[in-house]
């Protein structure tokens, strides 16, 4: 079958260039033959501030949102940076997800998927700092990020009235990390035997 991959952004902003970004990349996936699920964490979730106090009554978004992400077979994450760092609502988003699974199956939702993670900035150096603060967190619960990622300055100007990428060699660049996530994806799609880790 073909691959289900998730595109989402790490900011709710109206007008988010980094929605703006991930929606390009989702594009160009299913341009490689991927069906893609647009995840709106700022609007289609509203999951309070992860508090462990909360958990005895787990929040139904916070469930749902669990399953929605399961039911990708790889991601493709558009995380702005705040101060160098990943952002709150991604942050708690992912919080969120990485609890509640029964005993004995922690991380359930984040294991053994691949991610793609891309920023974009106004600022000259399009969010780079924070990329590996996102990796970082999703390797933790098992997620494996490629190794390499696109980070997009100038994002005033970067886009095109379409959404695509304005600059060719940028767009090139992003549609070779797409190809290899689809890549993965597929392969993992059509697994026989699902891979304990
Ligand atoms: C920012 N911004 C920012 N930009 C950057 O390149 N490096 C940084 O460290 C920060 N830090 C930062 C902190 C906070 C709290 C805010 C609100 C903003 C600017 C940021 O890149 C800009 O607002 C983007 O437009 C945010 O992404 P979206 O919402 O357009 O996707």
């Amino acid at each position: 079958r073909d691959p289900v991959i998730g595109v989402i952004s790490g900011s709710a902003r109206s007008g988010s260039f980094n929605t703006t970004l991930a929606k390009a990349a989702g594009k160009m996936a299913e341009a490689k033959g991927a069906t893609t699920m647009l995840i709106n964490l700022g609007f289609d979730y509203a999951l309070p501030l992860y508090s462990q106090d909360l958990e005895v009554d787990f929040p139904a978004a916070a469930v749902e949102l669990k399953a929605k992400l399961a039911s990708c077979d790889a991601w493709i994450i558009a995380g702005p940076e705040y101060n160098g760092f990943a952002t709150p609502l991604l942050v708690n988003a992912i919080t969120w997800s990485s609890r509640g699974d029964p005993p004995g199956e922690m991380y359930a939702t984040f294991k053994g998927k691949t991610a793609a993670v891309i920023a974009t900035s106004p600022g000259g150096l399009g969010g780079m700092r924070a990329l590996n603060s996102y990796k970082e967190l999703l390797m933790n619960l098992g997620t494996t990020c490629l190794p390499l990622s696109v980070a997009v300055g100038g994002a005033m100007k970067a886009f095109k009235e379409d959404g695509s990428l304005a600059d060719s060699k940028m767009a090139g660049m992003l549609d070779g990390l797409i190809t290899q996530l689809v890549h993965v994806a597929r392969s993992e799609a059509n697994r026989e035997v699902a891979c304990e880790i």
